[in-house]
């Protein structure tokens, strides 16, 4: 582990980020790992394109300023008294829900744009082919989330938010990161594993059907992303020696903090609180007088919970261990977690997804092949 990669498959094999000269090597192009062709052929059966309106239309409408985007009880912060004192007006509660979705709409745009140039930087250091060809694959599934993503937050409201320093500060590391085993952990497990479970969650809980499209079409992709992360980890975690394996281990806790860190403080979102004339200080002192692990731990049952997704991906893939289970342990029950088995949150709406698109795809008109004949 001279290089800080931790290789234990030959199709993870990795040089430097800047090391082209490597992938000329004439023997590398004998070699292509078939673990990833199925996940590739599968990507035009779920194929969609946010441009097109066959498959989604950005112009539907929504009355942002008189109607919530989702559920009052999404929101910790309305549950304070001093939150609740502040927007006593019927519609200041309005846009401060639909200005808490723009934040998090926003920061997951952001998180589209990392796995973009994440599941790029991956094509510059993997040498196997079939892995180039996934990441490549994917680079162009992201593309379409940051456009679909952009479109949406511009319909509802003109422009996004900036990114918060918590997760601005996670991205940079990952992309920049050259061990291929950070870049998976940290956005193939951890990102796109609370992507699914955020995604399945506004799925359900959104008033606005557009938005509803959206997530499904996003997630139709997405769980395949998740799919990657868990080959890797079958293929790696069960031939880390000990110390290998608490490498692997503590940075899957540090981007998890991360993360969670950043959706529950309202510190990363101080522009937002201060547009309501909020101080933040106030809100985060107040949060923490109501929030009790028991009641965190009762939201992290509901069957969406975003964190669940993620915490059960660490947790089938072998990464948790008794050294950081006691801390995972504090937002889940853990053995619950374990005897729901394999299946994923988020699953059935993306085959839901993926039935939907194939009847576009392949049953109507092909449009797309008249265009590109144009
Ligand atoms: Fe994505
Ligand atoms: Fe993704």
């Amino acid at each position: 582990m001279a290089d800080g990669n931790i290789t234990k498959d030959a199709m993870y094999d990795a040089v430097a980020p800047d090391d082209f000269v490597s992938m000329l090597e004439i023997d590398r192009y004998d070699g292509r790992s078939p673990a990833f062709d199925k996940i590739i052929a599968a990507t035009h059966d779920h194929f969609w394109d946010p441009l097109n309106k066959k498959y989604i239309d950005f112009d539907a409408p929504f009355d942002v300023e008189n109607e919530a985007l989702m559920p009052e009880d999404m929101f910790p912060a309305l549950k304070t008294d001093y939150v609740q004192k502040m927007l006593a007006d019927p519609k200041d509660k309005i846009r401060f829900i639909n200005e808490s979705t723009r934040w998090s709409l926003s920061s997951i745009l952001h998180g589209e744009q990392g796995a973009l140039n994440l599941s790029a930087s991956l094509c510059h250091v993997l040498k196997d082919q079939g892995a180039q060809e996934y990441a490549a694959n994917q680079t162009r599934e992201e593309a379409r989330h940051v456009t679909a993503f952009a479109k949406y937050i511009k319909a509802r409201w003109g422009k996004p938010m900036a990114c918060g320093p918590v997760l601005q500060n996670l991205l940079v590391e990952i992309i920049g990161a050259p061990e291929v085993y950070k870049k998976i952990v940290g956005m193939q497990m951890l990102v796109e594993g609370l992507a699914m479970g955020a995604f399945a969650t506004f799925f359900t809980e959104t008033h606005d059907p557009l938005m509803k499209k959206l997530m499904q079409l996003v997630m139709t992709d997405e769980a395949f992303h998740h799919k990657f992360g868990k080959i890797w980890a079958d293929r790696t975690v069960p031939k880390l020696d000990p110390e290998e394996h608490a490498v692997v281990e503590d940075w899957a806790a540090h981007c998890f903090q991360t993360l969670l860190f950043n959706l529950v403080a309202p510190h990363q979102q101080r522009e937002m609180y201060e547009s309501f004339g909020m101080d933040v200080d106030k809100v985060v002192e107040e949060l923490q007088t109501i929030a009790t692990d028991e009641m965190r731990r009762e939201e992290m049952k509901k069957a969406t919970n975003i964190f669940r997704v993620l915490i059960k991906t660490l947790l089938n893939a072998g990464i948790i261990t008794d050294r950081t289970r006691a801390f995972y342990g504090l937002y889940v029950d853990m053995d619950e977690l374990k005897a729901e088995g394999d299946v994923m949150v988020g699953d059935a709406i993306a085959d839901e997804g993926i039935a939907y698109l194939r009847e576009i795809n392949f049953k109507k008109p092909a449009a797309p092949a008249l265009i590109a004949a144009e």
